[in-house]
């Protein structure tokens, strides 16, 4: 006696160790989806495991795009042609069809199904296929769909199997909600980021400062967090970068923009009078020092002291710098009375200090006192958005400077300003532009307007050539990520793989703009 149920119950393929093996996937599955943000591999690992497990022959998870009509292949396993080759339009085909109506669809044999545009399904093999295809959802919303192409099996319990995959469909449909999620949360960040970038900017007043650039904000950031307090800068980069500027911005956001802002160009005094033009002296100090001179110290007291070109500053004087950045006082020269220095010091310089220490020019405790707050000014060739903007703000001000009504500067001029490598950084670029609007007879700065050393790179084609201080950078960089790839983000392991010190690559890491934290794992 064979009733209906009697042959269900003998031919069915849900054997408790098939449910057991079902759970086991769908446990396996929800630890892939959940292990990662990248919804991409996570459903690419689901798909792999249901091959191996389930031993589905194809399958593909495509999600509906940006525009709501095209449905793009996400992740597909044991497709003969590449995925990204596939597209399907909402409401073709099976999938098409599924995706359109949120309902599920099972095609039990492959071979009667022509409308099935699965690409290479196993028909192509000779062997019977059956094909299913579930929905894809969150929050009551449609979103894509799983197909599997399974082997025909004729006693095959495809509502159970239905059952089965739409389990695993709506845990991708969720992994993709929280992925969805957390890329609406980044992008909403980023905004934010730019926004308070763009509210910084204009709340402190870097009066006379060009530059939007990525590197330049993050100088920006620097100079609104430091300014407000009374710590001492070290400001660092080649020269021409806009050292000066920066220091003025710190100090007149500071606390102490009324008081004074005293520079002073160590490179500039012989060594013989720096210590009298730093400190000041007494009557009778030295031949020729017929009354009290203040130095600079007292001269900016309340305010700022600006060192310019600390690194030409001689040894002998270094040791008394030192000790008003430890004790805060000094004597004037041929003096006994002790003075006390309330003054901000900001130090500049575009040497390699680090050198300068290893060759015994420098001394270390300095450097550290003043290094509590490096700034790094990158270069301009680093920051080339900044070129154009600068460019017009040279341009602005020296046809206003010189009486000309230069309105604007040709592509071609453009072409030739963003393409060269500037060695003198804005200086140079100021000064070319200055140049060229001497020169410039019309409204418009062309090409031949522009500086002899930017024509030869254009005319010469070396325009796409390296500088010397490019190629040795682009592989310093290169040395020090491989190097930090190794030691997997930690710089002390870098620094003895590359057989130099922690200092140095820090130095470095931060010169190159290499992100380190990139490498740690
Ligand atoms: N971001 C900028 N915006 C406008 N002008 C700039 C900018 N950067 C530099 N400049 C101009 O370029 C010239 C050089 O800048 P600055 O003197 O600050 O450079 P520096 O880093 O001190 O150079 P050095 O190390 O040679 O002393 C100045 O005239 C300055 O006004
Ligand atoms: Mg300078």
């Amino acid at each position: 006696m064979t009733t209906k149920s009697a042959a269900r119950i003998v031919t069915t393929t849900d054997t408790p160790s098939n449910e057991h093996e079902r759970l086991a996937t769908l446990l396996q599955i929800s630890g892939a989806l959940s292990s990662t943000l990248n919804a991409k591999a996570a459903i690419q690992e689901v798909l792999e495991t249901l091959a191996r497990r389930h031993s589905v022959g194809q399958s593909l998870v495509v999600l509906i795009d940006e525009e709501g009509k095209q449905l793009q292949v996400e992740a597909a396993h044991g497709l003969s042609r590449p995925s990204h080759h596939i597209q399907y339009t909402l409401g073709d085909g099976v999938i098409g069809k599924v995706v359109e109506s949120g309902k599920a669809v099972v095609v039990p044999r492959v071979s009667k199904e022509p409308t099935l545009a699965l690409p290479a399904p196993s028909r192509d093999h000779g062997d019977e296929s059956s094909f299913l295809c579930v929905p894809i959802g969150f929050d009551r919303r449609v979103v894509g769909a799983l197909g599997v192409s399974l082997k025909y099996k004729p006693d095959r319990n495809f509502d159970r199997s239905k059952a089965f995959f739409s389990v695993a469909a709506s845990m991708i449909g969720q992994a993709l909600k929280v992925q969805r999620l957390v890329a609406a949360q980044h992008r909403r960040l980023v905004n934010e980021n730019a926004h308070l970038r763009q509210e910084l900017k204009e709340r402190y007043d870097f009066a006379g400062i060009v530059g939007n650039s990525g590197p330049m904000q993050r100088v920006y950031e620097q100079v609104a967090q430091v300014a407000r307090t009374s710590t001492t800068v070290l400001l660092r980069g080649e020269s021409g970068t806009g050292k000066e500027l920066i220091a003025h911005a710190i100090h007149y956001n500071s606390a102490r923009a009324k008081r004074p802002f005293v520079k002073v160009s160590c490179g500039a005094l012989p060594d013989t009078l720096i210590e009298s033009e730093l400190f000041g002296y007494e009557k009778g100090a030295f031949t020729g020092a017929d009354s009290r001179k203040k130095g600079r110290f007292e001269l900016a007291e309340g305010g700022t002291l600006f060192l310019d070109e600390i690194g030409d500053v001689p040894l002998s004087t270094q040791v008394k710098l030192l000790r008003v950045l430890q004790e805060r006082e000094f004597e004037r020269l041929g003096g006994h009375e002790t003075v006390r220095a309330d003054v901000r010091l900001i130090a500049a310089t575009n040497k390699d200090l680090e050198r300068a220490i290893e060759q015994g020019k420098f001394r270390e405790d300095l450097f550290y006192r003043l290094n509590v707050f490096p700034i790094f000014i990158p270069p301009l060739r680093e920051r080339k958005p900044d070129v154009l903007l600068l460019a017009d703000h040279f341009l602005q001000r020296f046809s206003a400077e010189h009486g000309r009504d230069i309105r604007r500067l040709s592509t071609p001029a453009i072409d030739m300003l963003t393409s060269y490598h500037w060695p003198g950084n804005a200086r140079e670029l100021q000064n070319v532009l200055e140049r060229a609007v001497l020169v410039c007879d019309g409204h418009v700065i062309h090409a031949h307007h522009l500086s002899p050393t930017l024509q030869t790179a254009e005319a010469s084609g070396t325009v796409m050539s390296i500088s010397l201080d490019d190629a040795v950078s682009a592989y310093e960089k290169d040395l020090l990520q491989d190097a930090l790839k190794s030691a997997r983000g930690n710089r002390a392991k870098a620094a003895r793989l590359l057989r130099t010190t922690e200092r140095i690559v820090n130095y470095k890491v931060r010169k190159l703009g290499i992100d380190w934290k990139r490498f740690k794992t």
